[in-house]
Formats: C-alpha cells, structure tokens, sequence
C-alpha cells in the first residue's frame, strides 16, 4: 500500500496530496491519503507533502509524525514533496528537506530527490510532478 500523508495548516499541502493520488489511481496498488496528524506509521512506499511555517520548520503535527516515525526505523522507499513559499528565502520548504534528510537517516530509501513547490500547483508544477511519478512508478511497483 502506498501511503500519502500530508501536513497542513492551510489546506495547500492537502491538495497537492489529493492531486499525487489522482495521479496514481490507474497504478495497480492501494493508496491511502491521510493527514499526519491522525496517520500511522505507514508499512510500505511513503509520499510526504509536509508544510513549512516558523523559520523552515514543520507544523506541529508533521514534526510529531516525523519524530514518530524516526523514532525507529522506517525501511521503506519515500518520496519527500511540498508547497512552501519562495518569499522566505533560504528557509524556503525547509521542512521538506528536514523531512527528506531525517527519513534517510532512518533508513528509508529515496526514491527521487526532494522536490519543493512555490505556493500553488501551477500547470507546470502539475507536469513536473508527472515527470517524477513516472519515474517512481517502476521502483515502487516493484518494491511493493
Ligand atoms: C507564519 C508563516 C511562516 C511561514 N514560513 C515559511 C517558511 O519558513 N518557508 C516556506 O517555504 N514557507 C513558509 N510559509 C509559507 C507556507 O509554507 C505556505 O503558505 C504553504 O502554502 C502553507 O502550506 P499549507 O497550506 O499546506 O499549510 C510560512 C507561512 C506563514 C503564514
């Protein structure tokens, strides 16, 4: 099962996940959306779309999933996407790429480098994402 899990304050980083899963519905696996704040530790392929508030740090509630889930190993592919706002310069989707590095640490396996979005998912980001999907798609499948 591939789980997408999503942190949010504002509802950006929800869409994005809910747009990974149309994206993936014709894939021949199961795939859940959740919120971080009520998700589990996932037991396979991990997408994380994790938001950015403070000074690059995560919400509250993707910091806790985080800690959860770091807090043992986690031997799972991953793929760390998220929706920032380039206005705040070097801090621009720190969490995404705290997330990235802390699920490596873990022992997860990166299934592509961490791709973060400024604001919105444009008709350019949306082919982006595609682009990367399909790249995914053969490694997930087969890991799953
Ligand atoms: C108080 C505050 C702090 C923020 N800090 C950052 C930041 O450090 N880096 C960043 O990329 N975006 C930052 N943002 C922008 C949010 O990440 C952006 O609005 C994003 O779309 C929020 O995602 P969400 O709608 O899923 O909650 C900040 C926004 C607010 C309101």
């Amino acid at each position: 099962m591939l789980s997408i899990i999503y942190a949010t304050l504002s509802g950006h980083n929800l869409e994005l996940a809910y747009y990974l899963k149309s994206q993936v519905a014709s894939w021949p696996i199961q795939v859940t959306v959740e919120d971080a704040a009520a998700a589990g530790v996932p037991t396979g392929p991990l997408f994380f779309c994790p938001a950015t508030y403070g000074e690059g740090e995560l919400s509250d509630e993707g910091a806790d999933f985080l800690t959860e889930l770091s807090s043992r190993q986690f031997p799972h592919p991953y793929w760390v996407v998220g929706i920032g706002d380039q206005c705040y310069g070097d801090d621009f989707c720190g969490a995404v790429s705290f997330a990235d590095q802390t699920l490596a640490a873990a022992g997860g396996t990166r299934l592509a480098p961490p791709l973060c979005i400024d604001y919105e998912l444009s008709a350019e980001v949306k082919e982006q994402l595609n682009v990367t999907l399909e790249h995914l798609k053969e490694s997930i499948l087969d890991q799953s």
